[in-house]
C-alpha cells in the first residue's frame, strides 16, 4: 500500500497589496548600504555603468579623480550586491573659494529601482558635501547634472530631491536621440 503523507500546514502570510507596497515591503526587509570604490571593485562600477548609461565613461576617469572625490563616489549595495552607483566630480565654482559638484553618474539596475537606493546614494553625497557647507576646503556652491530630456524618471527623482531645471541644452548628447539635455541644479 502506498504511504500517505499528512497535509502540510502553512503559516499565514500577510500579502502586501499593489506593486508600490510590494516594493516598500522589499525595501523594509533589505539591507541597503554603500561601499567605497577601490581597485578591487572598480571593475563592477564599470560593468554597472555600461548597463545603466548610454554613454561610455572613460575608465581612467575614476583613477585620476584623486582623494578629494572619494567620499562622493560610492557603490550602492542591495544585500551586499552592487546594484547601483553615484560618482561625482569637483569643478571650480564662481570663485576659487567654492566648488560646483557635478553628478557624473547616479544609477540603479532596473530590478532594484524604487527601493530608495538612489536616494540613499544622493543623501550620502549631500551629507558629505552639503550645499552651502564646506567640502575639501571650499564652500559648496551647488550640485548639478545633465539628464536626457526623455528621461522622465530621472527628472522626477531629482525634482523630488530639491533640484530644479535651470537650463535645456540642445545637441548636448550628440550620439543619442533625443540629443537635448535638462540641466538640474540644487542651490542653497
Ligand atoms: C533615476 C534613478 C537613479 C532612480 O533610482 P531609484 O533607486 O529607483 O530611486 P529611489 O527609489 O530612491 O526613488 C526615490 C523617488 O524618486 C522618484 N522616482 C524615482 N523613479 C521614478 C520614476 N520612474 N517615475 C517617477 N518618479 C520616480 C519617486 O518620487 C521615488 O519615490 P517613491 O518610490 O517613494 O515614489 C533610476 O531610475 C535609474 O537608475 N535610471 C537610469 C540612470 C539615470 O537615468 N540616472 C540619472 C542621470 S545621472
Amino acid at each position: 500500500m502506498a504511504p500517505t503523507w499528512p497535509a502540510m500546514e502553512y503559516a499565514e502570510r500577510s500579502k502586501p497589496q499593489g506593486s508600490a507596497s510590494v516594493r516598500s515591503h522589499i525595501a523594509e526587509r533589505a539591507n541597503i548600504s554603500m561601499a567605497d570604490i577601490t581597485p578591487n571593485n572598480v571593475g563592477q562600477l564599470h560593468m554597472l555603468n555600461a548597463k545603466l548609461f548610454p554613454i561610455v565613461y572613460v575608465k581612467e576617469l575614476y583613477k585620476v579623480q584623486g582623494e578629494d572625490v572619494k567620499p562622493l563616489c560610492k557603490l550602492g549595495l542591495f544585500n551586499d550586491i552592487p546594484v547601483g552607483d553615484i560618482c561625482c566630480t569637483l569643478e571650480d565654482g564662481p570663485d576659487e573659494t567654492t566648488w560646483k559638484i557635478y553628478i557624473m553618474t547616479l544609477g540603479v539596475l532596473p530590478s532594484y529601482r524604487r527601493l530608495g537606493i538612489a536616494t540613499a546614494l544622493l543623501n550620502h553625497v549631500l551629507e558629505n558635501a552639503p550645499v552651502g557647507g564646506m567640502f575639501a576646503g571650499r564652500r559648496v556652491h551647488a550640485l548639478y547634472l545633465h539628464v536626457q530630456t526623455s528621461n522622465v524618471a530621472a527628472r522626477a527623482f531629482y525634482e523630488k530631491n530639491g533640484f530644479v531645471v535651470s537650463d535645456k541644452i540642445e545637441g548636448y548628447y550628440s550620439q543619442l536621440e533625443p540629443q537635448s539635455a535638462w540641466v538640474l541644479e540644487k542651490h542653497t
